[in-house]
C-alpha cells in the first residue's frame, strides 16, 4: 500500500522524491519500522499509520499556524461541538455544507482527492462514498491530536483503514509532487494563515491541470459587513469580518466562481486549474490604425 503512493510524495525540505525504508525492531514483540527517506538525509517516521512529513518547527515558515493552537488550546472533541453551533448560529445544516462542498470538488470513483487541513475529518466519509481504488483519498493537517480524531471518526464509519491516507503536514509546503489531484479540499483554516498565497500556490501546484480546487471559509458577505447582523457575526468571531482571498490566486486559476452559503456567512471559492495565464490578442489591429496591439503597448511602455 505504502509502495503504491511513494510516487505522488516528496520531501517537504527538498521536493525530492522519498525512498521507503523498513528496519526490523527486535522489541518483545517483533516489529518492522517504516520511515521515509530523502536523499537530501532527512527522514520522516510512519506512526501509527500516518505519515509525519513536518519539518521541523525550526525548518517551519514563521507564518504557518502552529499545531500547539489546536492541540492545546482546543481539544478536537470541543472543535466538532464548536462547528456545530457555528453551523446552527446561520440556520445552516452542517451535513448539508459539508455535502455542498465535496459535491462542488466533481469527484470521480477514481479520483486522487486531497484534503488540506482535514481536522477532525468530518468531510472524509462523504468523499470516501463517491472515491474507490484506484481512486485515492489524502488527509492532510499539521495538528497530530486533529489527525488522531480523523483517524477514529473514519473508523467508526467503518471506512476501510487502507482507504485514507493520512498525512501530518504543512499546508504552506505540501509533501506532495506536483499535478497529483483531481481534486483538493480546503474547509475552515486559511483565515488564520498570513500566506494566504503561499497557501493557495500550494493547492494548485499539487492539482492536476483541468482539476477542481474548493476553498470555504468564515467571511460575512461584503455587502452584509456593515450591517447589523455582519456586525454581530464579526463580534461572536472577528473571523466573520474576512474576505475572500481572490487576489492571491495563481494566474492560472480559470473558471473561478465566489459565492457566500449559509445565510451568507462562509465566501465559497471554486475553480480549476489551468495550464495558460489569459493573454491579450495583441496581434490585432487596433480599429481603424494600421497599428497593432503589440506596437500599441509597446508604444505606451517606452
Ligand atoms: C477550523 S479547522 C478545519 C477542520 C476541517 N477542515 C473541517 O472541515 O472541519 C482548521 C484546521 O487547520 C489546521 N491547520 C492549521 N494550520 C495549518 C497548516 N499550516 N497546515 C495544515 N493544517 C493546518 C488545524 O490543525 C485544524 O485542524
Amino acid at each position: 500500500m505504502l509502495q503504491s503512493i511513494l510516487k505522488v510524495l516528496r520531501c517537504p525540505h527538498c521536493g525530492n522524491q522519498l525512498t521507503l525504508q523498513e528496519a526490523e525492531v527486535s522489541t518483545a514483540i517483533n516489529s518492522t519500522l517504516k520511515t521515509l527517506v530523502c536523499s537530501c538525509g532527512k527522514t520522516y517516521a510512519i506512526k501509527n499509520g500516518v505519515l509525519d512529513l513536518r519539518l521541523p518547527m525550526s525548518d517551519t515558515m514563521k507564518s504557518t499556524r502552529l499545531w500547539d493552537e489546536y492541540d492545546e488550546e482546543m481539544g478536537a472533541e470541543q472543535y466538532d461541538e464548536l462547528i456545530s453551533w457555528l453551523f446552527n448560529l446561520f440556520f445552516a445544516e452542517e451535513l448539508k455544507i459539508r455535502k455542498l462542498l465535496v459535491e462542488k470538488l466533481e469527484l470521480k470513483t477514481d479520483s486522487y482527492v486531497l484534503e488540506v487541513s482535514c481536522g477532525t475529518g468530518s468531510n472524509l466519509p462523504l468523499i470516501a462514498e463517491k472515491v474507490h481504488a484506484p481512486g485515492k483519498i489524502f488527509a492532510l493537517d499539521i495538528s497530530p491530536t486533529m489527525i488522531y480524531f480523523a483517524q477514529q471518526k473514519t473508523k467508526s464509519k467503518n471506512i476501510t483503514p487502507n482507504k485514507i491516507t493520512f498525512v501530518l503536514g504543512n499546508a504552506l509546503n505540501l509533501p506532495f509532487t506536483d499535478s497529483t489531484f483531481d481534486a483538493v479540499l480546503h474547509f475552515g483554516g486559511i483565515n488564520s494563515i498570513s500566506d494566504k498565497r503561499k497557501m493557495l500556490h500550494e493547492m494548485v501546484r499539487v492539482t492536476k491541470p483541468q482539476g477542481k480546487v474548493v476553498i470555504c471559509d468564515e467571511g460575512v458577505a461584503p455587502w452584509l459587513q456593515n450591517s447589523s447582523y455582519g456586525m454581530e457575526a464579526a463580534r461572536i468571531n472577528s473571523l466573520f469580518k474576512s474576505l475572500p482571498p481572490l487576489s492571491e490566486l495563481p494566474e492560472t486559476a480559470y473558471d473561478v466562481k465566489c459565492s457566500w452559503i449559509s445565510s451568507a456567512a462562509f465566501y465559497l471559492i471554486e475553480f480549476y486549474r489551468g495550464v495558460k495565464v489569459p493573454q491579450l490578442n495583441k496581434t490585432l489591429r487596433l480599429p481603424r490604425s494600421d497599428l497593432t496591439l503589440e506596437d500599441f503597448l509597446g508604444k505606451e511602455t517606452k
